[in-house]
C-alpha cells in the first residue's frame, strides 16, 4: 500500500487550506480532469481516488518535467536526490544553483532539490528566468521524500503532463477543469513570479474569455481567484456562482502580510 501523496513541491499559491470547501464544490461526476495551472498539484493529489483520468499542465518547464520523471522513472530520481543529499552543503547548493542541466533527470533532480534547501522553499524567478534565492537554514533538509515520490508517481499514473500556455489546454463537454492562475493582484506587491513571464490583467481577460467558452461547450469550471472588482467584474454573477472563502495565507514578498483574506472559488455549475 501506498501513503496519500502529497505535493512534492512547496509551491506558493499552494491550495491545501482550501481542501475542504473545494471538496463540497466538486462535481460529483465528470468524465477528465483537466488543471491548467497545476503547480504543486495540492488539488489533483488530494482528490485524485475521484478522478479516472487527468490533464494535468503548467508553463513552468522544469516543474512539468520533475512530474513527468515522477510518473515515468521515480527511482532513477530518488537515487539522483540521495546523492544530492550526501553531499548537501552551501557550497553544493550554489554549484547546483548555477548549472543549467539539459537532460530531464538532471532538471527535476535539481529542481526538487533546490525546492527543499533554498529560503523559504519557495520557486520564484527574477526578471531573466533565473532562479536566484540563497540557500535556507534548515539543519537537516528532508531531501529525499522517497515514500512520497512513490505516492506521487503511483497517482500520476492516469494523469497525462504537458508542457503547455493555459489557453492551448481544451476540455470538452462533460469533462471538469480546475483552474488556478496566479491572482489577481490585490497590491502590487503580490507574489506573482512563478515564471518571467508575469501573469497580467490581460492574461486575467483571456482566462475569463476562454471560462466563458468552456462554459457554453458544457464542461464544469472551477476557478480560484482572488476577490478583486476586475475578477468580480469578469465572471458576473448571473452567470457564475460566487463563493466566498477565507485562506488562511497570503503569499507577500516582504512576508508582513500574512493574515487571513477572502477569495473566491467560482463556478459555472
Ligand atoms: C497559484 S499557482 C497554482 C498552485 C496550485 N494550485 C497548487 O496547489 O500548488 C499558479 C500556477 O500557474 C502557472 N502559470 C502561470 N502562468 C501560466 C500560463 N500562462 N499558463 C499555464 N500556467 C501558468 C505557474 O507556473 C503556477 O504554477
Amino acid at each position: 500500500m501506498f501513503n496519500k501523496p502529497q505535493p512534492f513541491v512547496k509551491w506558493a499559491g499552494g491550495k491545501r487550506s482550501l481542501l475542504s470547501e473545494i471538496k463540497l464544490l466538486f462535481p460529483e461526476q465528470f468524465n477528465c480532469y483537466y488543471e491548467s495551472f497545476v503547480g504543486g498539484g495540492a488539488v489533483y493529489f488530494a482528490f485524485e481516488d475521484k478522478i479516472k483520468r487527468a490533464i494535468l499542465s503548467d508553463n513552468n518547464f522544469d516543474l512539468t518535467v520533475t512530474y513527468k520523471i515522477i510518473k515515468e522513472e521515480p527511482l532513477s530520481l530518488v537515487r539522483k536526490l540521495k546523492e544530492y543529499a550526501s553531499k548537501h552543503s552551501e557550497k553544493h547548493y550554489y554549484s547546483i544553483r548555477e548549472k543549467k542541466p539539459t537532460v530531464d533527470i538532471d532538471i527535476a533532480a535539481r529542481f526538487l532539490y533546490l525546492n527543499k534547501t533554498c529560503y523559504n522553499g519557495l520557486y520564484r524567478v527574477n526578471k531573466s528566468g533565473k532562479f536566484n534565492v540563497p540557500i535556507g537554514k534548515y539543519k537537516n533538509p528532508n531531501i529525499v521524500q522517497k515514500e512520497n515520490i512513490l505516492a506521487c508517481h503511483e497517482a500520476l499514473k492516469k494523469a497525462k503532463i504537458l508542457h503547455k500556455d493555459f489557453k492551448k489546454i481544451k476540455p470538452k463537454k462533460r469533462d471538469f477543469i480546475y483552474l488556478d492562475p496566479p491572482y489577481n493582484p490585490v497590491d502590487e506587491t503580490s507574489f506573482v513570479s512563478y515564471t518571467k513571464e508575469k501573469f497580467t490583467e490581460k492574461d486575467q481577460i483571456q482566462l475569463a474569455e476562454l471560462i466563458k467558452k468552456l462554459d457554453s461547450q458544457g464542461v464544469y469550471v472551477m476557478l480560484s481567484n482572488s476577490k478583486t472588482k476586475l475578477i468580480e467584474r469578469l465572471y458576473p454573477k448571473k452567470h457564475f456562482k460566487h463563493h466566498i472563502v477565507r485562506a488562511p495565507r497570503f503569499v507577500n514578498s516582504k512576508g508582513d502580510k500574512r493574515g487571513a483574506v477572502e477569495e473566491l472559488l467560482i463556478t459555472n455549475y
